[in-house]
């Protein structure tokens, strides 16, 4: 694995194998080392972000890399340079890894044939985030000790949403049942389920789901504006207060945030004891050291480490 551009195509083996380093680095949370020392990395973002960028450069600082920031608004892309050219600049300039987030779906294919440098997907366009769904599949992996007969329900805007269809592409290869739940104009078309999840209503996702993980209203995709008002979408596919009290025993709340309190969930849940949601961000930078050092080695024969770290 010199590139990672989605979940799609990694075995589930991989997967495990990058949860279980991921494990590693979350258990130490002071830890650094020096697999990136000498390592440039630069993390291309064309797209507003917090999370995934800052626990990039977390993840990269942690690991000894020098990190190279590229801005967007100011850098020769403006001037209509293609990501082809910029890649190959870098290139030149002896940058080995590439972090990119873009709102194109599928830009990343055909440039990983093209480089040499290493390129990692941070979400693109509607297509994949992957480091976002492991750090999901962490977390869970964490709470819950495994996959294997969890339900997990997936509610909101998942038409829009990268992470729903990176989630589609592995949970039911871990055992996992995946339920889909939202209105239906931000629902996927049936050929893009293969078989895989159900789509089933508020009720059912909320009540039986040992995760219920609500997505957030891309509000910025809607070209078309909102069809619902933020007081009626929360009340029709909102986790509210009222629906969070009906889920299951032991169930939890997960969300990969940015969040729009009191639209897709109700403020007052975003911090309650149910909820996973800081905790998921805490394990971003843990999958994201893990991810980093397998791109830099090349995949799993590279790794200087035993494999034997347990899950926390
Ligand atoms: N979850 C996520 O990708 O958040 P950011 O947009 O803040 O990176």
């Amino acid at each position: 694995m010199k590139h990672l551009l989605g979940i799609k195509g990694l075995d589930t083996w991989e997967v495990e194998e990058i949860l279980e380093r991921a494990a590693y680095w979350a258990n130490r949370p002071a830890e650094r080392s020096q697999a990136l020392s000498g390592t440039f990395v630069a993390n291309l973002f064309f797209e507003p972000s917090t999370r995934t960028r800052l626990s990039f450069e977390v993840a990269e600082k942690r690991l000894g890399a020098d990190v190279l920031q590229f801005r967007a608004e100011t850098a020769s892309t403006q001037k209509g340079e293609t990501l082809y050219d910029t890649l190959r600049t870098l290139e030149s300039m002896g940058v080995e890894i590439a972090v990119i987030r873009h709102p194109e779906s599928y830009i990343l294919e055909p440039l990983a044939k093209q480089v040499k440098i290493s390129l990692i997907n941070a979400g693109d366009g509607w297509n994949e985030h992957p480091t976002q769904c492991l750090l999901d599949l962490l977390t869970i992996k964490q709470h819950f000790g495994q996959f294997e007969g969890l339900k997990v329900a997936i509610i909101g805007d998942i038409l829009h949403s990268r992470v729903a269809r990176s989630h589609l592409s592995i949970m039911p290869q871990l055992g996992i049942s995946l339920v889909f739940s939202g209105p239906d104009h931000l629902m996927l078309e049936e050929k893009e389920f293969h078989h895989k999840a159900r789509v089933v209503d508020m009720d059912e996702a909320v009540t039986q789901s040992d995760v219920v993980m609500m997505l957030r209203v891309q509000r910025e995709r809607h070209h078309g504006g909102l069809i619902l008002t933020p007081q009626d979408y929360h009340f029709s596919y909102g986790l509210t207060e009222k629906r969070a009290r009906q889920m299951k025993k032991g169930a939890v709340i997960m969300h990969p945030a940015p969040v729009n309190r009191d639209v897709e969930i109700a403020s007052s849940l975003v911090e309650c004891e149910k909820s996973l949601i800081q905790k998921q961000v805490a394990n971003g930078v843990a999958v994201r050291m893990a991810v980093l050092e397998r791109c830099k080695q090349g995949g799993s024969k590279g790794w200087a480490f035993s494999s034997k770290t347990l899950m926390c």
